[in-house]
């Protein structure tokens, strides 16, 4: 079987790079035949031409011949011998082809297809044109002044921040900040990290890498709450989404952040507050920051990647300035600085007003994705005589659908994808055993309106057959689900 790697290559080279990693491992033999390029274009939803020139590069590389009339095989001496590689994921859990015309909620993503290319284009040339030999050379680990002015002056009008340009430290996303704070900010003697329970995994690891000890806080409908913090060892740091949590869409009001200031305050902690999203916020005006409330006590961090790309890597942390010294030399020892062209052209793109105006965009975007999947889930719902509740929809690039009673564990999952559609369960995010099972992180930034629909109707018919076979007791579940 042939398993594409869903890496936003071209599919032409996604499909050279399937077959000689099968054949480098020897999972394709000497003399196996391939298949034709028309079942393969049919089989993986690829264009004739994409798979026509993918074997066409193996033929040249020596990786297959062909043989007239009898079709394409396997050329001898092609396998890796003695370094096997190592199969993918996919195929560890399973032989078969990776869908690609599965509707896929995963949640995070802005839409590609929506990126300002033509306006981001001119404003890379006209950076590069006015670029001074210096812009060329090496720069400083906290970013060009150019860009933190503009970040300090987009935040403190729109964010309700309270900084300055010298407050800012840019870094290679979100990911590379939380590293940055948990690196200064725990140490032996104070190693314990709060985090929201469910939170996503990577931050946790991110902690953990650093020498914390990441201890849940359970999440609610407002967020966590500061009022049953356990007492116990002061905590280095403690990591909330108070505008909209991850994954759960939960919003911290004012009460829950005045008491977190009040807690880092009494136990010498620092708050991490991670605002990834909060530029999209539909039902009302955005939701002020934890910093702007004591910016002594909260290092603040936003991001590129939602409103713009996660390719950039590009995000920013706004730091007391006690800790700004040990952040710049934490960053100048992972990678020196963020690149500097890309920090003038974004700089540019905000300054010149093109990246409110995206933002404001997308916005309008999203907020009709939001309306489709909120009434599209409780419409099949109700047809069906199910029910479902919808959390955190309020803003962002994601929801939480609960379907009370129903399971999401692997199986289910499995069957949903050979459905049509992939989902995500929150429980996998929690790290309080068998809490959430019954809800879904449900990201559709990336997806139009149709498929939205459609892969709506999959899961919703999924969960009324799982309640159908639940309701003969000690009958057998069917996880089969009709589109
Ligand atoms: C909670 C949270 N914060 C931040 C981010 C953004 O990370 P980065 O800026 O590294 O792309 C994500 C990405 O999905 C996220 O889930």
């Amino acid at each position: 079987m042939i398993v594409l790697e869903n890496n936003g290559k071209p599919l032409g080279l996604r499909l050279y790079d399937a077959i000689t990693e099968a054949i480098l491992s020897g999972r394709y033999a000497a003399e196996d035949r391939l298949p034709s390029t028309r079942e393969l274009s049919a089989r993986l939803g690829i264009s004739r031409n994409s798979a026509n020139a993918a074997y066409e590069r193996l033929e040249a590389e020596g990786y297959v011949t062909v043989k007239a009339a009898s079709g394409t095989f396997v050329a001898r001496g092609a396998r890796l011998t003695g370094n096997r590689m190592r199969p993918r994921k996919e195929e560890r859990i399973g032989f078969g082809v990776k869908r690609h015309d599965v509707i896929d909620f995963k949640s995070g993503l802005p839409d590609g297809h929506l990126f300002p290319v033509e306006r981001w284009s001119r404003t890379v040339a006209s950076v590069l044109k006015s670029a001074t030999p210096s812009d060329f050379g090496y720069g400083w680990p906290e970013g060009r002044i150019e860009l933190r002015e503009a970040i300090s002056a987009y935040l403190n009008r729109f964010r309700s921040t309270r900084c300055t340009a010298e407050d800012i430290l840019v870094t290679a996303g979100t990911t590379q900040a939380v590293g940055i704070a948990g690196r200064i900010l725990l140490s032996e003697r104070r190693s314990v990290a709060f985090v929201e329970d469910p939170l996503t995994s990577d931050i946790k690891s991110i902690l953990s890498h650093e020498g914390g000890r990441p201890h849940p806080l359970r999440v609610d409908t407002e967020g966590i709450d500061p009022a049953a913090i356990p007492d116990g060892p002061a905590p280095a740091l403690v990591y909330v989404t108070p505008s909209h949590q991850y994954p759960t869409g939960s919003s911290m009001p004012i009460q829950r952040k005045l008491a977190l200031v009040r807690y880092a305050a009494s136990s010498g902690c620092v708050i991490i507050e991670d605002d990834y999203d909060s530029e999209f916020r539909y039902d009302g005006p955005p939701l002020p920051s934890i910093q702007g409330l004591d910016p002594e006590r909260v290092v603040y961090i936003g991001t590129f990647s939602k409103t713009l790309s996660p390719a950039f890597r590009t995000a920013y942390m706004v730091l007391p300035p006690r800790l700004m010294k040990s952040a710049r030399e934490a960053k100048w020892l992972l990678d020196l600085h963020n690149p500097l062209i890309d920090q003038l052209a974004l700089a540019a793109f905000i300054r010149e007003g093109h990246y409110a105006r995206h933002i404001a965009r997308m916005r309008r975007v999203y907020r009709a994705r939001r309306g489709v999947l909120v009434s599209t889930i409780s419409e099949r719902a109700a047809a069906r005589g199910i029910s479902a509740e919808i959390l955190g929809g309020d803003a962002g690039m994601h929801l939480v659908a609960r379907f009370p009673g129903t399971r999401f564990t692997k199986t289910a999952l499995s069957a949903l994808e050979t459905a049509g559609t992939r989902v995500y369960p929150v429980s996998a995010h929690s790290l309080i055993p068998r809490a959430w099972e019954d809800s879904l992180i449900l990201g559709y930034g990336s997806l139009s309106e149709e498929e939205i629909r459609k892969g709506v109707e999959i899961i919703i018919s999924f969960v009324s057959s799982q309640a159908a076979s639940a309701r003969p007791r000690g009958t057998k579940r069917d996880h089969s689900i009709s589109r």
